[in-house]
């Protein structure tokens, strides 16, 4: 009887290594020189704003559901804003007014539009707060109060935000100012200025986006197709010898590792918040979801090379880097040079040169300890507590631990920070310039100073999460509220 017994824990032991080993086998993804690059990529539309009596500019946004041709003859049903995939590029300079009148058009979904990387007032960020119902508009408005950078927009509903980015609510927010117009680099939208939105999808065999995960998916879905600007297998067309690249990331779970088929280098010109003070020479830049970067690269006449992602480094273990991405590599764009070239002004030696934050710890230390897949400090989100209270005008080291062996990334809305140290040490030199989003590797800690300037609300606040969006629905985000001196924290709409 007991032989029995143990052959048949044998036999199951065996059974289940078995399916392991295939989970594992069959988990790493990778589309790398199956592509044919046959469709031109697409160029997110600039959204043009009406100018009202007092010089403000107002945008429409409407969000719709639709279908729209991803892959080549089959139909998706897809979300977008002012048409039925992604969203338009809204564009403003520091000092601008802005009025973006959002209105829901989705059938009976609830969402909201939040400006990632923006510095504006809780009551206009878009957050799971403000929330828009079906057929109504929501019209936040503010004044454009920050450096050049590259923004972008998404539905932040809790805890709906992975469905309704990965249906393709995503947009750029490009803000400019004069420090970075007065500085020679490309900056003709489309032509050598140009806008790449990497998100990956999953498709069933009829078209349709799969929503359900593997067995074993520790970040959420990893989609096996690239979508750059919605374009799958794409191609562009480049006719000068630079050109800027402003990447975001705007997948759901997916570390893009991006750098060119050929390894050459390219310069980092900016990060989440704007321009470094001088360019970087790499020839890879990683970026975790919500994270953006502007290259600039350079190309010869009549050649072809293909942006790729290379497989990411996530700091995980084999085993949950295989089921977290950490295996995969995609071919992204391929660029193809015509065989005459506009020549382009060197990239200056010198790029932002007013006063960055100082990059050593400040004032009073936070600590925020992502443990698991849902929880910060041992709590998930309740969108009726506040969980930090700061004061404004105050700088603060923001320490976040990953205490997990899974990827988590951190995001502050509101604020830009600088990394002061980065797994025990000083940040790689990429991390080096103003960020709002930044990756923690597994069982690391990362500290990030930042500064609180304004908009204070004792009721409504801000968010912080990790941008795993999985994880921030499960609960891995938290509120924090900016305060005048002496107030004390109220509580949030109970909504
Ligand atoms: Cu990209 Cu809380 O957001
Ligand atoms: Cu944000
Ligand atoms: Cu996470």
């Amino acid at each position: 009887m007991l032989k029995w017994i143990a052959v048949a824990a044998g036999a199951i032991v065996l059974a289940l290594a078995a399916a392991a080993f295939l989970l594992y086998q069959g988990a790493d993804q990778s589309n790398v020189g199956e592509l044919e690059f046959t469709n031109q990529l697409a160029i997110p539309p600039l959204l043009q704003p009406e100018v009202d009596a007092d010089g403000r500019q107002i945008f429409e946004l409407e969000l719709q559901q639709g279908e729209t041709e991803l892959l080549r003859g089959k139909t998706t049903e897809t979300w977008g804003a002012n048409g039925t995939y992604l969203a338009p590029t809204l564009r403003a300079a520091a000092g601008d007014e802005v009025q973006v009148n959002v209105r829901n058009g989705l059938p009976d979904e609830t969402t909201t539009i939040h400006w990632h990387g923006m510095h504006l007032p809780a009551a206009a960020d878009g957050g799971p707060h403000q929330m828009i119902q079906p057929g109504t508009t929501w019209s936040p408005e503010w004044t454009i109060d920050q450096r050049a950078a590259t923004l972008w927009y998404h539905p932040h509903l809790h805890p709906e935000t992975e469905d309704h980015v990965y249906r393709g609510i995503t947009g750029m927010f490009i803000v400019d100012d004069l420090e970075a117009s007065g500085l020679e680099l490309p900056d003709s939208y489309g032509r050598d200025d140009i806008p790449l939105i990497l998100a990956d999808k999953k498709f069933e065999d009829d078209g349709s986006l799969r929503d359900s995960k593997g067995p074993i998916s520790p970040t959420g879905l990893l989609g096996d197709e690239i979508l750059v600007n919605g374009t799958h297998d794409p191609h562009l067309r480049v006719t000068d010898e630079l050109v800027r690249l402003r990447l975001l990331n705007a997948g759901n779970a997916r570390v893009y590792n991006v750098g060119f088929s050929d390894d050459r280098g390219f310069d980092l010109i900016a990060t989440e918040q704007g321009l470094l003070q001088a360019p970087q020479q790499l020839d890879r830049i990683q970026l975790s979801p919500g994270e953006r970067a502007e290259i600039v690269a350079a190309f010869e006449p009549g050649e072809e090379v293909v942006l790729r992602s290379f497989e990411p480094e996530l700091g995980t273990n084999f085993w949950e880097g295989r089921f977290s991405g950490a295996d995969d590599s995609f071919d992204l764009v391929e660029i193809r040079a015509a065989a005459e070239l506009a020549e382009s002004p060197e990239v200056p030696g010198a790029l932002a040169r007013h006063a960055f934050p100082a990059a050593e710890p400040a004032g009073e230390v936070r600590r925020f300890e992502l443990s698991g897949q849902s929880s910060i400090n041992g709590q998930e989100l309740n969108v009726g507590r506040i969980d930090e209270a700061v004061e404004v005008g105050t700088t603060e080291t923001w320490e976040v631990e990953n205490a997990s062996g899974t990827p988590h990334n951190f995001h502050i809305h509101d604020v830009r920070f600088r990394v002061v140290e980065y797994a025990g040490g000083p940040p790689p030199r990429h991390l080096g310039g103003l960020k709002d989003t930044v990756y923690v590797p597994p069982n690391e800690t990362v500290r990030l100073v930042t500064t609180f300037d304004d908009y204070t609300d004792p009721n409504l606040p801000y968010m912080f999460h990790c941008h795993v969006l999985q994880h921030e629905d499960r609960g891995m985000m938290g509120q924090f509220v900016v305060l005048e001196p002496g107030q004390q924290p109220g509580s949030p709409p109970n909504e």
